[in-house]
């Protein structure tokens, strides 16, 4: 039963968070428990620091993955996901994906059957970590990955299967033209790759507010549309439908400013967006995926805000983080802006060979507290654990994955590191 006075609700569009708020959370597999404690001991210690005793989370323990199939006998229980409902923001460890079996990823599958459309992947650098690339400080981007859409959909169909031959049979006989250019039809293994106007939308909807809220100066559509027309292509179409149409107070696009240059001469679009932008317009632009590889590498500096389809967002996703010394320090979310449910996530796997040792990164986690700390409106809290999680890292005061890399380092355990991270306060 759903005690209503700490459940959180979404009134008109807006969150309404009560100061004693129940958190359904999940503690995940292999490293999950390590991560998890040492998250649970950092939030309520800031949350102490930053309010005394009028805010607090009361967590609340739901189950998923092994420990659910063990307990439950389901890897995935109905009682799970209806916590999450009903009690709106909730956040979860590492998730064993049991192979085979035709178990589904149980991380996709709390992300589609909580509709959660957004993929949020806030990407920085933490000034002490060995990044492999020469300036990562500039490195301070945030992607909004679509979550439930493109090639994730599951639709695919096994070479030679009745399935595939079906699919086949139909196309030959209905689109010719089609089934002509598929070189090997014999052996082919078939996917479809659904992308919609409404999917599209909503997520590129959330980066445009995001940016507006956060007062970020570029968002940028990432795409593969020279080649997928009609699901990358149309992606970014409708990303600039949207921005013209609805955001027209908030956003120039560089498909207007291409449009008045055709139309009016370069001169004259200079001069629009020079107008734009002094006005404090956002600028919208898009990028073709692997030149966004490319210009990620080399102008970081020119990315704020990302809005893509689900398969580029996972690529880049990892890449980035990698770019700033690894996923174990990315937070992540997913999102559903629309209903307010939010699951909050390490970005990493369950790290079998160092499970239960006592060795695991929590920063994922924590930073991924930091993502629902904020996203509750509890920022002082959020902004202690930010500084001094940068005031623990800075000080060489690292878990074994990264101090290896760092000369001069001092290697904590995971519940050292969260302990200097209260400490650091
Ligand atoms: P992994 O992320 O668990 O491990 C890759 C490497 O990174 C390992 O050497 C591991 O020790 C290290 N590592 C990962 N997180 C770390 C941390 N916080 N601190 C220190 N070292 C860390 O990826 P892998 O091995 O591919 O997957 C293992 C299991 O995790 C699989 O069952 C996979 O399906 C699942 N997985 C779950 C995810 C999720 O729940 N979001 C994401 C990725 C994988």
């Amino acid at each position: 039963m759903v005690n209503s006075t700490t459940s959180i609700r979404m009134v008109n569009n807006k969150l309404i968070v009560p100061d004693r708020v129940t958190i359904p959370f999940i503690t995940g597999d292999g490293i999950g428990p390590d991560v998890t404690a040492a998250t649970q001991s950092v939030v309520n210690a800031a949350i102490e620091t930053a309010y005394q005793s009028e805010k607090k989370i009361i967590w609340k323990e739901v189950f998923a993955g092994e420990k659910a199939f063990h307990q439950t006998g389901e890897w995935l229980p109905y009682e799970t996901l209806n916590a999450f409902k009903e009690y709106v923001v909730g956040i979860k460890g590492p998730l064993t994906t049991p192979v085979g079996g035709g178990v589904r990823s149980l991380n996709v599958a709390l992300r589609k059957d909580l509709d959660l459309y957004v993929c949020l992947r806030p990407v920085r650098y933490f000034q002490g970590i060995n990044a492999p690339v020469t300036q990562p400080e500039k490195i301070d981007v945030t992607i909004f990955r679509e979550n439930t859409e493109d090639v994730y959909s599951g639709i695919e169909f096994e070479p030679d299967s009745q399935e595939s031959k079906m699919f086949l049979d139909w196309l030959q006989e209905h689109l010719p033209d089609s089934y002509q250019k598929i070189r090997f039809p014999q052996s082919v293994g078939l996917g479809i790759k659904p992308i919609s106007k409404q999917g599209s939308q909503r997520v590129i909807q959330a980066a445009i507010e995001y940016a507006i809220r956060n007062k970020k100066p570029i968002v940028t559509l990432i795409h593969k549309g020279n080649i997928m027309k009609f699901t990358e292509g149309a992606f970014r179409m409708w990303g600039y439908d949207l921005a013209e149409s609805n955001y027209q107070d908030f956003i120039y696009t560089a498909r207007q400013f291409e449009h008045t240059k055709k139309n009016a001469g370069i001169f004259e679009a200079n001069k629009e967006k020079e107008w734009a932008m002094s006005n404090g317009r956002i600028w919208m632009n898009d990028v073709i995926t692997d030149a966004a590889f490319q210009n990620l590498l080399l102008y970081p500096q020119d990315f704020s805000v990302i809005a893509t389809s689900n398969l580029n967002g996972d690529y880049l996703s990892d890449a980035l983080a990698a770019q700033v010394g690894g996923i174990g320090i990315s937070p992540g979310a997913n999102i559903n802006y629309q209903n307010g449910i939010a699951v909050f996530e390490a970005t990493h796997g369950t790290a079998p060979d160092i499970a239960g040792k006592n060795l695991a990164n929590p920063s994922s986690l924590i930073l991924s507290s930091v993502l629902m700390l904020q996203y509750l409106g509890w920022n002082e809290a959020a902004e202690l654990i930010t500084k001094a999680l940068e005031k623990t890292i800075n000080h060489g005061q690292l878990t074994q994955d990264l101090a290896q890399f760092v000369v001069g380092s001092t290697t904590l355990s995971t519940d050292e590191f969260a302990k200097a991270i209260i400490n650091n306060f």
